[in-house]
């Protein structure tokens, strides 16, 4: 057991994500969620356990092999400070009733081997926890563990070219894509972009927040642009709660794609 285990804790109340049309949260959209229950689980496959960690809110979502959401997404505020021993307690919380035979995690920083190594937006306790090995250890399933930009795009991409993922939430999210084949931890977010800031500093939610939506929206057209540019990518795929956020049409080669994909990438992780 490790140092931490003292400590307990309570677990935090959760609930159904109902969408409220209103919210300063930026992992959802108001567009999308597939929070009905499927009647039947795909009975060929693995039930997995899917959980996206985010600046904002932690999410969970039992599903099927095929996809199908097994029951109701549930969301919890992400605690403050979210160091690993806090949000592992929100995790404990959002286990399902239901059993599930594996777990899969997007995680807001730079995830090598099922070990998380950054987390900007959450707490520096992260560097270096084994957070693949404290969910197995939680749950007593096997877990993988990858950034959340990249799980996402494992959900969406064609696997044709080169595709990127950009993810307009608390942070920043990228992820790059070759022939389907996911390069990992490419951390754009904390490039420089212009006048001294980061490509986060620039569209992160702060930004946003500080700017005012039109000018942000700017931004992320500035972005995209530097993106295509830097990249040549056959597409990208726009996802995070913010993404909603957007007005106008979006650029060639740009789609907006489900925040639902966050969790169902994490079928993909276990391909
Ligand atoms: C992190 C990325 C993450 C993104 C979205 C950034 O601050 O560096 O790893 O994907 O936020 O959560």
């Amino acid at each position: 057991m490790g140092k931490n285990a003292k400590k307990k804790p309570a677990a935090p109340e959760t609930q159904p994500d109902k969408q409220p049309e209103h919210r300063d949260d930026t992992d959802e959209g108001p567009a999308v969620l597939a929070t009905k229950a499927t009647a039947k689980a795909d009975s060929d496959g693995p039930i997995t356990l899917a959980i996206d960690i985010g600046g904002t809110g932690i999410k969970a979502m039992v599903i099927d092999a095929k996809g199908n959401p097994l029951g109701e997404r549930l969301r919890v505020p992400t605690p403050r400070p979210a160091t690993p021993q806090a949000i592992l307690a929100c995790i404990k919380g959002l286990l399902p009733k239901i059993p599930f035979d594996r777990v899969s995690v997007g995680f807001p920083g730079v995830v090598v081997n099922g070990v998380t190594k950054t987390a900007p937006n959450l707490h520096k306790q992260w560097a270096d926890f084994s957070l693949q090995q404290a969910l197995t250890d939680l749950t007593g399933r096997p877990s993988r563990a990858l950034n959340d930009a990249g799980v996402q795009g494992l959900g969406v991409i064609s696997s044709a070219g080169t595709e990127l993922v950009l993810t307009l939430g608390t942070g920043m999210g990228f992820a790059l894509y070759v022939g389907g084949r996911y390069v990992p931890n490419v951390e754009m977010a904390h490039h420089p972009f212009r006048k001294g800031f980061t490509y986060e500093d620039y569209i992160g939610n702060a930004a946003r927040l500080k700017v005012g939506n039109r000018k942000w929206n700017t931004r992320v057209l500035r972005v995209i642009e530097q993106l295509q540019k830097t990249f040549n990518p056959d597409v990208i795929y726009l996802g995070g709660g913010n993404s909603a956020r957007l007005r106008g049409e979006l650029p060639v080669g740009v789609r907006r794609v489900d925040n639902v994909a966050g969790l169902l990438g994490g079928i993909a992780l276990w391909r």
